[in-house]
C-alpha cells in the first residue's frame, strides 16, 4: 500500500519505517528539514535501538522516503498522523497546534477514498473535530483512530509487534472499509494473532489516556508506598516483589524511585485531567491530581536525601549525577526526572556534573547551565555524593570498588532501587534509597 507518516518524531520516524518494513511504499513527512535529511540519508534523527538498522535496511529497498513537502502525501491511500500534542504553556491541556497544522497541509492533497488514521494522543473529541473538517474538503475520504502505545526504547518492537490494535471507526460502510485498509496495511502483525479490538472514535481516543493513566497511576502507587516505607523503616521493593506475585496486580511497572517523566505519561494525565474538566467530569479524574504530586514529591524527596546525606547542607557540595534521560535505552529528556533532580540540586547551591550515555546533547540543550561530563568515572571524579537517577545497565553495573577510588566522599543515592545496597555497603559506601532503609 502506499502511506504517508506526517510527523517524524519518535513516533512517526519508527512507525514509517516499520511501515516500509511490512512492505509497504512510505513517504514520512516533517516541517523539520535537518530531521528530513537525516532520515533520507536513513540516520535515525534521535536514539533507539534497532531504529538505525531498521532505516538502512528499508531505505536499501526503495520503499521509504522522507520529504518536507506535504505534496509527497498524494496518492497514499492512507495517511498516518502521527505529530506531537505536547502540553500547553502554563496550561494543563494538551496543545494542538500540530495536529491542526498537519490537517491544514494535508486536506488539500486528499483523494476519494483515502483513510487518515489518528495515531497521536489527543484529549477525547479531537477525531471528530478532524472528521468534520476532513468531510467538507473531500466528504469521500474517512477519519479513523488508530492510538499508539510504543515506548521509548522499544519502539520498534512495539511498531511491528504490539499488544493490541485499536480501531475507532464511524459508524457505517466508510468505517467499514476504512477498516479493511487498516487490516491490509497490518495484516502481517495481524497473521501473528495480535488481538483487535474495533470500537467507536472517542473510545479509541480514551483508551490510550486511559492506558497511560493506569500506568502513571501504577507506579504512583508504588511510590506512596514508598512513602509509607520510609516512615515505618519498611522496603519497598520487596513490598513490590511481594504484592506482584498477585497476579491481580502484577510486578510490571511497580518499580519505585524517581516515578514517571517522558513525553507522554505527565502530559498525558494533565490533558486528561483538563480535557475531564471541559466535559463536566472532572471529579471523576481528580485522582489524577494526586497520581502527578507523588510523581513530583519524589524528585523533591531525592534533594532532600542528598542534603541528609551530606550532613544537612549541598551548597558547594561536589555530586555526580548518573543519568538524563527520562529512562534507559532512550535520549528523551522531556521532563526527565533526572535532569529535574540535577538542576534542583544545582539551585541549592550544588556543583553537579551530569553524565548519560545517549542523552548529553539534548540534556546540555535543556539545560545549559548544568555542567557535564562524558562517563560516570568522569563525573565521579571527586564527588561527594553520587546519585543515579537513570538506570542505564552501565550504572547497574557500575562496580562499587571502582568507583569508591575515584570520588571524594563514598555516598550514592540510588533514585531507582537498581542497584544492590548490600554489595555497595560492603565497599564501604553510605548507600540510600528511595523507600527502603
Ligand atoms: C509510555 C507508555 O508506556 C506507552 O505505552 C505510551 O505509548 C507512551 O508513554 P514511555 O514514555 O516510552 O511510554 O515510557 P515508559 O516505559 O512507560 O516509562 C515512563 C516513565 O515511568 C519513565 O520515566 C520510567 O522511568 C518510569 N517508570 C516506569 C517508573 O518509575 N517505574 C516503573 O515501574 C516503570
Amino acid at each position: 500500500m502506499r502511506i504517508s507518516v506526517i510527523g517524524c518524531g519518535y513516533l512517526g520516524a519508527v512507525h514509517a519505517a516499520c511501515m516500509a518494513q511490512l512492505g509497504h511504499d512510505v513517504v514520512g513527512v516533517d516541517v523539520d528539514e535537518k530531521k528530513v535529511a537525516l532520515l533520507t540519508a536513513a540516520t535515525a534523527p534521535f536514539f533507539e535501538p534497532g531504529l538505525p538498522e531498521l532505516l538502512a535496511e528499508t531505505a536499501a529497498t526503495g520503499r521509504l522516503a522522507f520529504s518536507t513537502d506535504m505534496a509527497a502525501a498524494r496518492g497514499a491511500t492512507v495517511h498516518f498522523i502521527c505529530v506531537g500534542t505536547p502540553q500547553k504553556r502554563g496550561e494543563n491541556a494538551a496543545d494542538l497546534r500540530f495536529v491542526d497544522a498537519a490537517l491544514d497541509a494535508l486536506l488539500p492533497h486528499l483523494q476519494p477514498g483515502d483513510v487518515v488514521v489518528g495515531k497521536s494522543t489527543v484529549p477525547v473529541g479531537t477525531a471528530e473535530d478532524l472528521a468534520a473538517r476532513i468531510a467538507e474538503v473531500e466528504p469521500a475520504a474517512t477519519l479513523v483512530w488508530n492510538p499508539e502505545f510504543l515506548r521509548e526504547g522499544f519502539a520498534v518492537q512495539d511498531t511491528l509487534h504490539p499488544d493490541r490494535f485499536v480501531y475507532g471507526l464511524p459508524e457505517g460502510p466508510d468505517g467499514q472499509r476504512a477498516r479493511a485498509v487498516l487490516d491490509e496495511v497490518y495484516a502481517i502483525p495481524l497473521a501473528e494473532g495480535i488481538p483487535q479490538v474495533v470500537t467507536d472514535l472517542a473510545t479509541a481516543q480514551l483508551v490510550k489516556v486511559a492506558a497511560n493513566s493506569f500506568l502513571a497511576t501504577k507506579i504512583s502507587f508504588i511510590n506512596a508506598m514508598a512513602e509509607l516505607c520510609e516512615a515505618t523503616g519498611a522496603d519497598v521493593t520487596e513490598l513490590a516483589d511481594a504484592i506482584g506475585h498477585d497476579a491481580r496486580i502484577g510486578r510490571r511497572f511497580l518499580n519505585a524511585g524517581l516515578g514517571f517523566g517522558g513525553g507522554c505519561l505527565p502530559k498525558d494525565i494533565r490533558a486528561f485531567m483538563a480535557r475531564a474538566g471541559e466535559l463536566g467530569a472532572d471529579q471523576a479524574l481528580s485522582f489524577l491530581r494526586e497520581v502527578d504530586s507523588i510523581n513530583l514529591r519524589r524528585r523533591v524527596r531525592m534533594v532532600d536525601l542528598a542534603r541528609e546525606v551530606c550532613g544537612g547542607s549541598i551548597v558547594g557540595r561536589r555530586i555526580a549525577v548518573l543519568g538524563a534521560a527520562f529512562k534507559p535505552n532512550s535520549d528523551d529528556v522531556r521532563d526527565s526526572p533526572a535532569l529535574s533532580v540535577a538542576a534542583q540540586m544545582r539551585l541549592q547551591g550544588a556543583h553537579v556534573v551530569v553524565t548519560d550515555p545517549e542523552a548529553m546533547e539534548n540534556a546540555e540543550r535543556a539545560w545549559p547551565d548544568l555542567r557535564f561530563a562524558e562517563s560516570a568515572e568522569a563525573a565521579a571524579a571527586g564527588a561527594e555524593l553520587v546519585v543515579l537517577a537513570t538506570e542505564w545497565t552501565q550504572y547497574r553495573e557500575l562496580e562499587p570498588a571502582h568507583l569508591g577510588t575515584l570520588v571524594a566522599e563514598r555516598r550514592i543515592l540510588d533514585g531507582r532501587n537498581a542497584l544492590d545496597p548490600a554489595a555497595w555497603r560492603a565497599a564501604g559506601w553510605t548507600y540510600r534509597a528511595l523507600g527502603r532503609q
